[in-house]
């Protein structure tokens, strides 16, 4: 039989169903619950997909909040672009910017303590990608996301941008540190 002529037996849906075709049908049904129930079990228990809230925001009110949080906790700046090191007290509202293509400011939280991590895009969207502990959050231009975060280990974290945003995707990149 093909898919182009007509079925030679017309009434083909009355026919009973080959024992193999069965077989697949409920290995492909067991698939698809396990794979199904992993969903809210690797929400619950992985540690890589966060809870988040999320708000709508203009990205200038963003913008601000932002720059609040710079010129109140800068401690230093890095790079030839002087990109500043922000390190906000425990507890507090971090800002991250998402914009083409650098994630602004740098960030330097305290091991233990919990933050409220806001990440909003600027223009186009974006992709938090949180290196090695493989963390990942969309960001999207008009949508504020906070997550809670505790660090927990010491060290300099990667951030890079896993959602193609354009010809400088590839330098989207960036570094969370915790002391
Ligand atoms: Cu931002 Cu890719």
């Amino acid at each position: 039989m093909s898919a182009i002529l007509p079925p030679p037996q017309r009434i083909w849906w009355k026919q009973p169903v080959d024992k193999v075709e069965i077989l697949w049908i409920v290995i492909a049904f067991v698939w698809c619950m396990i794979m199904f129930f992993m969903m809210p079990y690797w929400h619950l228990y992985g540690k890589q997909n966060l809870s988040s809230e999320t708000y709508k925001v203009r990205p200038e009110l963003f913008a601000q909040a932002t720059q609040a949080m710079v010129d109140k906790y800068t401690v230093r700046t890095e790079t030839d672009l002087k990109v500043p090191v922000v390190a906000p007290p425990a507890g507090s509202d971090v800002y991250l910017i998402a914009r083409l293509w650098d994630w602004w400011p740098i960030l330097e939280l305290e091991a233990g303590k919990t933050y409220r991590l806001n990440l909003s895009s600027m223009d186009y969207q974006h992709g938090f990608s949180l290196q090695p502990e493989n963390i990942n959050i969309q960001v999207l231009p008009g949508y504020q996301h906070v997550v809670n975060v505790t660090p927990n280990r010491t060290g300099t974290y990667h951030i890079v941008c896993n959602e193609f945003c354009g010809i400088g995707h590839h330098k989207m990149a960036s570094r969370l540190y915790v002391k």
